[in-house]
């Protein structure tokens, strides 16, 4: 066949360096802090629930197409807990096959044909691929070492008569970082002035261990030109349930909707039943998803530094920058890929997640949302780096 298969769109998205180090963390017995999905399940209550659920019939069957009731009753409950909003559950909340079809269902909704979408590189990787089907141009805006900050001028100056909407990811995977509320008022300002829609991917909310995370949906003029984006998998460590969700006005979630209709139609009613039990857990369970990942991540911190790493500390999610030039390394892909061989750990390098990959060049990326003996089996490991 002479025409290539795969939809010209997508040529070279496809990274397969998640696959290509999750092969070598087993080949190798590596530990494997690579891909970022917990090691221990979520509360056991809720694990009951999705049981139950499925075993009293409850979910079993197609549920209704925006989510049933009991989530998204439970998903505005959360919202005006956490951040003192008030959404209608009958047309501001839509439940999705995770965050990743709320971000595809969104993009695809909202984005035609040569719309110019800026999203803050490095991204995670369907943010390129969603954009590309939707036949939009994505806009990297760089965050850079060390700080990662948003750099509101770059942001401005990338704004064009094109520029259909802002892709926001608080708190930020891979770097951590998370948008303070002057950052997002600016970027808020300037979607009001250009007139331009927010997609925001809050799926770290609760995992905030410096400043707080402010929704950009709350700010001024933001409400109705934001569709917000959250999810079970991180808050309540069930990545593969893939129960996640949609808020925004109900003409935004009613766009939203039509795509998501022909995606998946619905996913996971028994999980749905469970997951409305998890959002209405004590405020200890989400006090405790931070603490306990505080402590991971000053762990990770110090022993990274230890073991010779250049170490930027994150301000949130389960992720950790660093540069690892102090090797005498010139490319973190090469140091990746040499590291389950020489010490027996996988990491990501960070120029996977750039399009601008020289910005990401010397860097690779840690998850340490693992067991603590996990993570200090990784460090003792990392040790030998800088052994004789
Ligand atoms: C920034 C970001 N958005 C979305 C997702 C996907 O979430 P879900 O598993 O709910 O599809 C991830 C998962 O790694 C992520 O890091």
């Amino acid at each position: 066949m002479s025409r290539p298969l795969l939809n010209p769109r997508l040529a070279g998205l496809g990274t397969t360096i998640f696959a290509e180090m999750s092969e070598l963390a087993v080949a190798t017995g590596s530990v494997n802090l690579g891909q970022g999905y917990p090691d221990t399940d979520g509360p056991q209550e809720i694990a009951r629930a999705a049981a139950d659920a499925i075993m009293q019939g409850r979910g079993n069957q197609y549920p209704p197409g925006a989510g049933i009731g009991e989530l998204r009753r439970a998903i505005a409950d959360h919202q005006r807990r956490y951040y003192a909003v008030d959404i209608d559950p009958d047309t501001e909340v839509l439940v999705t096959a995770g965050a990743t079809e709320a971000i595809a269902a969104a993009l695809l909704a909202l984005v035609g044909p040569g719309d110019e979408v800026i999203a803050f590189e490095p991204y995670y990787d369907s943010y390129a691929a969603c954009i590309a089907m939707a036949g939009g141009v994505r806009v990297p805006v760089t965050l850079r070492a060390p700080a990662f900050r948003p750099d509101l001028d770059a942001l401005a100056a990338a704004v064009t008569d094109r520029t259909r909407l802002i892709l926001l990811n608080t708190p930020h995977n891979p770097t951590g970082s998370v948008f303070t509320r002057a950052e997002l008022t600016a970027i808020a300002d300037l979607a009001c002035r250009h007139d331009l829609l927010v997609i925001s991917d809050e799926v770290y909310e609760h995992m905030v261990f410096t400043g707080e995370h402010v929704p950009i949906a709350t700010l001024p003029g933001m409400r109705g030109r934001t569709v917000s984006i959250s999810s079970a998998a991180k808050t309540f460590s069930f990545t593969g349930w893939k129960i996640g969700w949609v808020t925004g006005t109900a003409e935004l979630v009613t766009a939203v909707r039509a795509v998501k209709q022909f995606l998946t139609f619905v996913s996971g009613g028994p999980f749905q039943y469970a997951i409305a039990e998890a959002l209405a857990l004590p405020d200890e369970y989400f006090r405790s998803i931070a603490a306990d990942l505080r402590v991971k991540r000053d762990l990770m911190c110090a022993g990274l530094a230890d073991a010779g790493f250049e170490v930027y500390p994150p301000e949130g999610t389960y992720f950790i920058m660093t540069d690892v030039r102090a090797f005498g390394e010139v490319s973190g892909l090469e140091f990746a890929r040499r590291l389950p061989h020489a010490v027996g750990v996988v990491a990501i390098p960070s120029e996977v997640f750039y399009d601008d990959r020289d910005a990401g060049r010397f860097g690779v990326r840690f998850a340490f949302c693992k067991r603590k003996e996990v993570l200090t089996e990784a460090l003792a490991r990392l040790g030998r780096l800088r052994a004789p």
